[in-house]
């Protein structure tokens, strides 16, 4: 224990701090500890609870075990898919990594579903190609329909084994800095005692998950609150092409959670209330196996157009009756059970009314492919930022542009968890020794972190507020976009922005720590609102998930660009990394499926 301003703070010491315990946290974590470093995972929820346990359809990877494949039609699927937005160094760098990230996942004891002749099952996923645009690939390596659990407790275990250190039920609050921005660490809150902690550590690695919760409808867990990007922005750090968010095309309707994408790739296909297969209308070739964006708009035109399904005409339905229960239960058990829990209908006889439901943050914390932060200083588009690494879907590094293909999250997780390990590890032979955190950032931080130590009887409600904002996302930052919608949600985010400072802790003894945490929540995902609405204000254009009815056209030419968005600069822009590292860049083209 030391002494700092009067005050009692636990500090500790650690070579990396890992904030965030999904695959890419536990990814690096493994990769560290077994270079024999001294690791330190902050984790707001049990490790194996975090939001990967919940990916459902699987992870890409060019295998061939199905149909051919290599991973060059992987990256050309994953840039088409981008909307060209994706940086194509980072593209061919993750997609080239892909086949060793699931033979090493395999090796950690990850049980893959098998084909007949042992190899892992790849099944169709959307936007998948052979051959540059060709005939539909099977890339996406399965374990049934709970590839992200069977990843996330592999990962868990061989960390036990490798001794990384874990801080369970650990909310961290703030990032640690010195007078020349090096990150020194970070200030954290045990919300089993409401005790303050310092860690220390010589780099910092932000693995903290999407920001789902800005919505209404989200198949994002409870969790996905965005506390890493908010913590970048507090700490400067822009935002990168925040206004790129994925509605997933079949959450279950009304209620938003994920029927995977596997479910079509098995087989299964949309209908309308017409009974028509609507895809075949929206993407002739690729139909159900489109991109998620273009799935989604098509899901959202049949119903604003009055072809939905029901008594209100508000969703369509996944028809997968036709797979038989043997399919179903071999390869969709996840979902076959979720249907029977949650709507008590079981997809072996009946179809799902399904609807477009958030799902992923495309943006994030800006990241070259090492995974290191970068922020633009001067004339330079990106400078690292000393100490301090992200990765997953906290980070934007970009390899999903403007449309995330689905298979490529589980993937960017893992390759980028590993790259910045790996360079974390050369870092730390050049960068020995702790740099000293001077007492006036130590008390700085540790006072702020202190915010909501005092209950407050009046103010505003946090889950009132939240409740709020979800809505105020849901209604105008939705899967369809014009420029007056957008403003009134800047308008209105602004405005909650400005109550949150004013909010009310309530002091029920038992809930007073999870009260603090749903606050520093609330500050997080209003941060993140700030950046997406805006960023989505100002781009006029249509691109990938962004889609704007008062712009249709993608506009390369005024638009090709990243945006960027912080407190002190507001918008910014730097280029897209257009150059691949070994092969042909691929240009932008019309994107038809
Ligand atoms: O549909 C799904 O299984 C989701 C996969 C993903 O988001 O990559």
């Amino acid at each position: 224990m030391n002494t700092t301003t009067g005050q009692t703070v636990e500090r500790r010491q650690f070579d990396t701090l890992i904030i965030g315990a999904g695959g890419g946290g536990l990814r690096a974590a493994l990769k560290l500890a077994e270079a024999d470093l001294n690791v330190a995972v902050v984790s707001k929820v049990f490790p194996t609870r975090s939001h990967t346990v919940a990916a459902q359809g699987g992870m890409n990877a060019a295998l061939a075990n199905v149909l051919p494949d290599n991973w060059h039609w992987h990256m050309f699927d994953t840039v088409k898919g981008s909307d060209y937005l994706g940086d194509q160094d980072a593209i061919e760098y993750m997609c080239r990594a892909a086949p060793k990230a699931v033979y090493e996942l395999e090796h950690f004891g990850v049980p893959f579903s098998r084909l007949d002749n042992g190899k892992i099952y790849q099944r169709a996923f959307g936007g998948q190609s052979q051959n540059f645009g060709g005939d539909q690939a099977a890339r996406t390596c399965a374990a049934a329909d709970r590839t992200g659990h069977a990843i996330l407790h592999s990962l868990y275990q061989q960390n036990i084994r490798a001794r990384t250190h874990f801080f369970d039920e650990y909310f961290a609050v703030d990032l640690l800095r010195d007078d020349e921005g090096h990150v020194l660490g970070a200030v954290v809150f045990n919300i089993h005692d409401g005790q303050i902690v310092v860690i220390e550590a010589k780099t910092t690695l932000i693995a903290t998950g999407g920001a789902g919760q800005l919505f209404k409808t989200t198949t994002n867990a409870l969790i996905n609150t965005g506390d890493g990007m908010g913590m970048a922005m507090r700490a400067g750090i822009p935002l990168q092409d925040m206004e790129f968010f994925q509605f997933h095309p079949t959450g279950i309707a009304g209620r938003g959670m994920l029927i995977t994408e596997g479910a079509r790739g098995e087989g299964g296909y949309l209908v309308n209330g017409e009974g028509e297969r609507l895809m075949e209308r929206y993407a002739p070739k690729a139909k159900d196996l489109a991109s998620r964006d273009v799935v989604s708009r098509a899901i959202a035109i049949e119903i604003r157009e009055g072809r939905g399904c029901g008594p209100n005409k508000d969703y369509v339905l996944l028809k997968l009756d036709h797979l038989g229960e043997a399919v179903i239960q071999k390869r969709l058990p996840g979902i076959r059970q979720t249907c029977i829990t949650f709507l008590g209908i079981d997809p072996v006889e009946e179809p799902i009314p399904v609807f477009p439901t958030a799902h992923y943050t495309m943006g994030g914390i800006p990241t070259n492919r090492h995974g290191q932060v970068v922020v633009p200083v001067k004339d330079t588009p990106e400078e690292p930022v000393a100490g301090l690494y992200a990765a997953g879907e906290c980070a934007c590094v970009s390899v999903h542009g403007g449309n995330r293909l689905g298979g490529n999250s589980l993937l960017d997780i893992l390759v980028f968890g590993r790259a910045a390990a790996n360079h974390i590890i050369a870092y730390l032979k050049e960068n020995k020794y702790h740099r000293k955190l001077s007492d006036e950032e130590l008390a700085r931080v540790v006072e702020n972190a202190r915010r909501y130590d005092r209950p407050k009887a009046d103010g505003e409600s946090v889950a009132e507020l939240r409740r709020e904002l979800k809505q105020v996302m849901e209604e105008h930052c939705g899967v369809f976009r014009n420029k007056d919608v957008l403003k009134e949600g800047v308008d209105k985010v602004e405005a909650l922005a400005q109550r949150v400072k004013n909010i009310r802790i309530d002091d029920q003894s038992a809930t007073f720590n999870t009260a603090k945490v749903e606050a520093y929540e609330l500050e997080n995902l209003i941060a993140v609102a700030q950046a997406t609405v805006n960023s989505a204000f100002a781009r006029e254009e249509s691109r990938g998930a962004h889609s704007r009815i008062d712009f249709p056209e993608r506009d390369d030419k005024a638009w090709m660009r990243h945006s960027l968005y912080s407190f002190e600069q507001g918008l910014d822009y730097k280029p897209v990394r257009t150059k691949p590292i070994s092969v042909e860049s691929f240009p932008p083209k019309p994107r038809v499926y």
